[in-house]
């Protein structure tokens, strides 16, 4: 029994008739969640359309003593989605952006429609829902998102040129929300999975696929939903049990002299200083990012004036 309960919350768990959607949502609703089981019902490549994927879904939960309503929308129709939760349980704060699709194919043959698809479902789906939510959660001071990233997104596969840039900008939304967030209780989280389902059964052995189960990912979805757990911004790579954080990592750098002319010998010259690593920082915002290429160009060395405002100047960014 969970120390951790859901009661009186509702969550929106989208692709929820299958796979990793399916286990958020039969595990929040198992911990006290209202839940709408968002899932439009089609094929892995987008094709088609049915209620059943939603409806054994919510069965599942009634019949476990859970409370759940379907919801049939494609994910770009947010607005529809977020109604279905007001419409049955008044409110919504929680958003797990799962639903997806795929449409492998190398860059070379990919078509504007392959592109244009996997843009749609992944990235503006998640942004249409969580958009629909946004302003219910600004009100109650509180909300959850979760968006679905890919390792295929965050470290570059071949044959998803469509689906890894959809992936990553996934992440740029969230760390995007996670700042407009902050203020009002909204925390806005992504995760990396891995885990046997429909879209992974065709391209790993069996054998693997075993040990891949949805259900090793969702308690850390569920932690990250819960009104105790206080991280906002995170990126989390999670499957068969691994959970582990990522973040940005960039060199010491190298610096010229920004007033005067540099070559492109000069950069070549310096190139091995400006990938070595040992000397790493960990910016966590733009702030961070920007002050120390600020701060070295503002020195008088450099031909800067250090009475510059960095902290003013930062802001106005
Ligand atoms: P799945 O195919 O088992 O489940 C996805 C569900 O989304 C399906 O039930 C489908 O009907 C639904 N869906 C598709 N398009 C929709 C739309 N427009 N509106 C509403 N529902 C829609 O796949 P799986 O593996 O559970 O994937 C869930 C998420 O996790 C996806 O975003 C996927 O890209 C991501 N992911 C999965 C990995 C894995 O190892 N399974 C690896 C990395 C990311």
């Amino acid at each position: 029994m969970s120390a951790l309960r859901f009661d009186g919350r509702v969550a929106i768990v989208t692709g929820a008739g299958n796979g990793l959607g399916r286990s958020h949502a039969l595990l929040l609703a198992s911990l006290g969640a209202k839940v709408v089981v968002n899932d439009l019902g089609g094929g892995a490549h987008g094709d088609g359309k049915s209620s059943s994927a939603a409806d054994k879904v919510v069965a599942e939960i009634i019949a476990a003593g859970g409370q759940a309503v379907a919801n049939y929308d494609s994910v770009e129709n947010g607005q529809a989605i977020v109604q279905t939760a007001l419409d049955a349980f008044g409110t919504v704060d929680i958003v797990i952006n799962n639903a997806g699709i795929l449409r492998d194919v190398s860059f070379a043959k990919m078509t504007q429609a392959d592109w244009d698809l996997i843009l749609k479902v992944h990235l503006t789906g998640s942004m249409s829902v969580s958009h629909a939510a946004w302003p219910i959660m600004r009100e109650k001071a509180y909300g959850r998102i979760i968006m679905t990233t890919s390792a295929a997104g965050i470290y570059g596969n071949f044959g998803q040129a469509n689906y890894c840039a959809a992936k990553l900008g996934l992440a740029g939304l969230a760390n995007c929300l996670a700042e407009e967030g902050r203020s009002k209780n909204i925390h806005v989280n992504t995760i990396a999975p891995l885990a046997a389902s429909r879209l992974t059964e065709t391209i790993m052995p069996p054998d693997l696929l075993a040990m891949l189960k949805p259900e090793a990912v969702s308690p850390l979805v569920a932690w990250l939903c819960h009104e105790d757990c206080p991280e906002t911004k995170g990126l989390f790579e999670v499957g068969a049990g691994y959970i582990a954080k990522l973040r940005w990592e960039r060199t010491e750098g190298y610096q010229f002299n920004g007033l005067k002319p540099f070559s492109v010998d000069d950069v070549a010259r310096r190139w091995s200083t400006i990938t070595d690593f040992s000397q790493s920082t960990h910016p966590t915002s733009t702030t961070e990012s920007f002050m120390p290429i600020m701060e070295k160009a503002n020195h008088p060395s450099l031909g800067g004036n250090e009475f510059i405002d960095l902290d003013a100047a930062a802001k106005a960014e």
